[in-house]
């Protein structure tokens, strides 16, 4: 036998494509070509894959050796072929049984030692093998608590590829010292390949809170803040965009942390997506490595438009934006963020995903979030709706305000006004502490449940997904509920664009309140909550 071949995956973005590999033997000089549009990391594998066959006590041929990637079309990048390499060239050489690879996919860098190796990605790739009916594959034991969160596929855990071929072939598995070695905890290749500074956090996988104790931030700390309450619950339960203007220490930063601790946990769909965003971020725990509950990404204001929107050479890192896939993207201080940050968030917030630009043709990231951004009102802070101390010249608060443009807030359902919280609401808290998170966070699921049988037959779920057109012509309100919502557009306080944000807030309203449509107060409620934060500065708002 001088071809064998076996199956690995070419990942693109979140997408993999099943690769046959294939080698074929040849007689004449010896050498090792590698074809079918490699980059570079895979041209290196001719190096890693013979050493680690040679280390693990196998014959390499000494003859013309060709390993074909196919489909050739597709870009393939990343060490993750090494495995599959290997194997396709001893089955070549008669070393394993051409059968017991046929059918198998296999994923995993090899070290020179024949360790085999974690890489980015392994839950997409096998996500894809499943898909191209495959029902056994063999992954680095790092990463096969991944892959077994596919449903339908065995899983073989390599610790190294001498242990490999012992298992494919029959034979007693070597004894390698396997914890100290190859040990189950966290991986370095992995851990390095973590963003760090990217602030982003999750629960783990048993929902419990995560050490840096951020989800034990609970809505109960909170003294006060009515309005920017119910807006945040407004917002977890319909997927609203929320923006919070208040002065300095009014609890906007506090506010926004306690978003995700009211949002539901992932359905099955959504955590496997989001995980596998992260697993190709190398940014998932091994051993329960399930995204379960919903991201939450606070990225610095010093962030580059690149870590926002991801990229790289190879397999593209995911950046902020896809991170926080089915999460929370919190921009505090948001008009210190760049303006090219700004805009690029556009694209996601319009299509629910980003776009990569490659040589070969881009690719696609999910980015679907929930944005979240809190600012200052103007440069010193200290501008306030009742009467103010604000040092700041006109074209000062102008330049700030205007920082934040007209298309990013276009898009932000709710605005709302937060004042420094005050002193007998913050002294009362001990006698009469505010509701907890627990106690929202059960209305909302309730709310998402009503809202998602509304929408069973149509492509969104959420309110704040629903396109203004489709919510006026669908799901129309009477004329009662729309009185005052009519009012305000006839006083030229209400654009066409202002109204479609009120009808989406107002659905949730009701979908809070348990009612089957929204009434005249969840439209009021909506009303009050569409205020134009930036633009109250000079004009006197009108919703306040
Ligand atoms: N409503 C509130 N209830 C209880 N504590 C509060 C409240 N508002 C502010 N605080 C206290 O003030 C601190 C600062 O709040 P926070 O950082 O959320 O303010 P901020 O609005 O984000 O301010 P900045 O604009 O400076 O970022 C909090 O850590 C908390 O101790
Ligand atoms: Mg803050
Ligand atoms: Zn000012």
């Amino acid at each position: 036998m001088a071809f064998a071949r076996t199956g690995s995956v070419a990942l693109l973005g979140v997408d993999g494509v099943v690769v046959e590999v294939q080698a074929d033997i040849e007689p004449g000089l010896a050498a090792f070509t590698i074809v079918g549009l490699p980059d570079k990391a895979i041209n290196e594998s001719r190096d890693r894959v013979r050493a680690a066959v040679v280390n693990s006590g196998e014959k390499w041929p000494l003859r013309k050796l060709t390993v074909g990637l196919s489909p050739a079309s597709v870009p393939k990048s990343g060490s993750g072929f090494d495995l599959a390499i290997a194997c396709a060239v001893l089955a070549a050489c008669e070393r394993l049984k051409p059968e017991s690879i046929e059918r198998l996919l296999l994923v995993g860098e090899l070290g020179l030692d024949g360790r085999a190796r974690p890489v980015r990605g392994v839950l997409p790739a096998v996500l894809a093998a499943a898909d191209a009916g495959y029902a056994k594959v063999a992954v680095p034991q790092a990463t096969a608590a991944e892959a077994a969160l596919v449903p339908g596929v065995e899983v073989l855990a390599v610790r190294s590829l001498r242990q490999l071929i012992a298992l494919l072939c029959g034979e007693p598995e070597p004894e390698e010292p396997p914890e100290q070695l190859f040990g189950s905890g966290p991986d370095p290749a992995l851990a390095g390949l973590a963003l760090p500074g990217l602030g982003v956090r999750r629960k783990d996988a048993s929902g419990s809170a995560s050490a840096d104790g951020g989800w034990r931030k609970d809505l109960a700390d909170v003294a006060g803040q009515c309005e920017a309450r119910h807006a945040l619950e407004l917002a977890a339960a319909g997927g609203h965009h929320l923006f919070l203007k208040g002065p300095p220490g009014a609890g906007k930063t506090m506010l926004a942390e306690r978003l995700p601790g009211v949002l539901p946990p992932l359905g099955q769909q959504e955590a496997l997506e989001v995980t596998a965003i992260h697993s190709i971020a190398g940014l998932l725990p091994p051993g329960r490595p399930l995204v379960q509950h919903a991201p939450y990404c606070a990225p610095h204001h010093s962030t580059t438009m690149p870590a926002i929107v991801g990229g790289g050479s190879g397999l593209p890192r995911p950046g902020v934006a896809s991170l926080a896939h089915r999460g929370v993207l919190f921009l505090d201080e948001a008009p210190e963020f760049s303006v090219r940050v700004l805009d690029a968030l556009r694209q996601p917030l319009e299509a629910g995903e980003v776009l990569i630009a490659r040589s070969a043709g881009s690719l696609r990231l999910p980015a679907r979030f929930l944005l979240l951004l809190a600012a200052n009102p103007c440069p010193c802070g200290r501008w306030s709706r009742h009467g103010d101390s604000c040092e700041c010249t006109p074209t000062m608060v102008t330049r700030y305000q205007a920082r934040l443009s007209g298309p990013l807030l276009d898009r932000v359902d709710l605005r709302v006004e937060v004042d420094a919280v005050s002193r007998t609401a913050l002294l009362r808290q001990r006698e009469a502490p505010a509701e907890s998170s627990a106690a929202v966070a059960a209305r909302v699921l309730a709310a998402r449940e009503r809202a998602a049988a509304r929408y069973a037959e149509a492509p969104w779920r959420l309110n704040g997904e629903v396109p203004g057109h489709e919510l006026r012509t669908r799901y129309p309100l009477g004329p009662e509920a729309l009185r005052d919502a009519e009012r305000e557009m006839e006083r030229g306080f209400l654009t066409a664009r202002g109204l479609d944000r009120v009808l989406r807030v107002a659905w949730t309203a009701a979908d809070l309140a348990g009612s089957a449509r929204p009434g005249r107060d969840h439209v009021r409620t909506a009303l009050a909550l569409r205020g134009n934060a930036f633009r109250s500065a000079s004009p006197p708002d009108p919703c306040f």
